[in-house]
């Protein structure tokens, strides 16, 4: 086991932030993990499990030890009449992963294409884009307990999923799981259904349907075209240091919704299954005037509100810090709060 020190987390987080692991530790497989657990000096010390890093903002160095997930592997493990059942690795680049299913003429994860981040990382804030969650696709995933080094499997009931939300993101407390810090993900399955249909209904889709005169994509043309859509308007975090969207969109009762929409007509809402309305957290704060704003090396991107990006490198060279990130992100909650009366939640995880 190689336990390196005072390592840089600059090129480990999508936002590169300028930060340091006290003490970093590269997992290709769980005895890895046990090596670590079992280990007089590291066993029992605090972890912090990092997977692609595009979901953090650093505040500063990490104390715990960093367990950087670097499982790879990418196959088929099974099928059933109504599904192929694929896993991959928690290091495995999640683009990757959907290039190599979609290679495979397996359909199903094309309009979650192009997000960042690993695999591993991926069930933790159940990604999702243009209409499809990682739950619909999630059959199930190995975790290793930090403590004791036990491998367990969770299926998607135990993993709580929610909206940008799972087991994952919560510590335990009274009458609730929680495997913050407590559990690290090895390796994820997927169940692709074989009646493959492609997910359509975003207005971005629609357009691009449109434009190429097409009624029936095929999951390749899907794929094309959700990256055409996600390169024209969110930053590229090998260019521009972001965590994509910074706040999730916000759930408000109708009553509040119309409230709402007597003051500020051009509110952009949609009517969820269960009665409540979603909100576009991106136009909330484009209306509060801050799209292309910046507070010292932190911004707002130009062509999404949503987006946090870092401005830098400035003129030390290290570009904003966490600390900048989230004094520009309390300022945007509290323009959007002072004029609308909703606080945003913030997505990213904050370290
Ligand atoms: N809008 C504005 N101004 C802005 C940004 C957005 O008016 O600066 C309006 C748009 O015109 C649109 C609406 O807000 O009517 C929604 O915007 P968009 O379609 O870009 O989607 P979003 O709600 O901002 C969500 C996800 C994205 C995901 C897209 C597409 C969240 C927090 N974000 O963004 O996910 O790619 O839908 O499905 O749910 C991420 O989580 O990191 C992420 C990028």
């Amino acid at each position: 086991m190689l336990v390196e020190k005072n390592v840089a987390l600059q090129p480990y987080n999508s936002f590169h932030i300028v930060a340091r692991a006290q003490a970093l530790v590269r997992v290709t497989d769980e005895a890895d993990v046990r090596s670590v657990l079992a280990d007089p000096l590291w066993g029992r010390q605090p972890k912090f499990v990092l997977g692609g890093g595009s979901n953090i903002v650093l505040t500063g160095d990490v104390e715990p030890l960093v367990l950087k997930m670097e499982i790879d592997g990418m196959r088929v493990v099974g099928e059933d009449a109504r599904y192929i059942r694929v896993e991959a690795g928690a290091g495995v680049p999640w683009h990757d992963f959907v290039c190599w299913t979609l290679a495979q003429g397996l359909p199903g994860l094309e309009n979650m294409a192009l997000i960042p981040g690993t695999v591993g990382a991926a069930p933790v804030q159940n990604i999702g884009a243009y209409g499809v969650e990682l739950q619909d696709r999630f059959w199930e995933l190995d975790a290793i307990d930090l403590q004791s080094g036990e491998v367990f499997t969770l299926n998607a009931a135990q993993c709580a999923f929610g909206y940008r939300d799972s087991v994952f993101k919560h510590a335990g407390g009274p009458g609730r799981m929680g495997l913050k810090d407590r559990a690290a993900i090895l390796r994820v399955r997927f169940a692709l259904p074989k009646d493959w249909k492609p997910v359509l209904g975003y207005a971005d889709l629609e357009r691009k349907m449109a434009e190429h005169g097409c009624t029936a994509p095929t999951a390749q043309q899907l794929f094309d075209w959700v990256c055409a859509v996600r390169r024209a308007k969110l930053p590229d975090p090998a260019v521009i240091g972001n965590a994509g969207s910074f706040f999730k969109n916000p759930t408000v009762s109708p009553e509040q919704c119309a409230d709402i929409i007597a003051r500020e007509p051009k509110l952009v809402h949609y009517k969820l299954d269960n009665g409540q309305f979603k909100l576009a957290a991106g136009w909330l704060i484009d209306a509060c005037g801050w799209k292309g704003k910046s507070m010292g090396q932190a911004g707002v991107y130009e062509k999404q509100a949503l987006v946090l990006v870092n401005r830098g490198p400035g003129v030390n060279g290290e570009g904003a810090t966490g600390g900048e990130v989230m004094t520009l992100a309390k300022a945007i909650q509290t323009s959007v709060y002072e004029r609308f009366g909703i606080l945003l939640e913030p997505e990213p995880v904050v370290v």
